[in-house]
């Protein structure tokens, strides 16, 4: 499966194995904004543009960051959400 970090210059890399898109973007060098890797800081949120039906269930941890308006617009937290195919990934870059 092909992801696009389209905030890093849309940068693609591939994925083999199902895992989440933070531990992509960290081997791939994708360049999605992190801290804890646990899904408390909520530093990884990130939008999927393209291939939302890719992710999996939104887990609870993400509904302490993000809103159901956040969702519905495709605003997942990067190291909660697991991807099984293509998707797109944008970001807010950090200044
Ligand atoms: S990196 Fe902290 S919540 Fe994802």
């Amino acid at each position: 499966m092909q992801i696009t970090f389209i905030t890093n210059g849309n940068k693609q890399v591939e994925a083999k194995e199902v895992t989440s898109l933070l531990r992509i973007s960290i081997r791939e060098k994708g360049g999605i904004p992190f801290k804890c890797g646990g899904g408390l800081c909520g530093t990884c949120k990130c939008r999927i543009e393209a291939g939302q039906e890719h992710t999996d269930a939104i887990k609870p941890k993400e509904r302490k960051h993000l809103s159901e308006e956040q969702f519905a617009a495709g605003w997942r937290m990067a190291c909660q959400t697991f991807i099984s195919g293509d998707v797109a990934v944008s970001w807010v870059p950090k200044t």
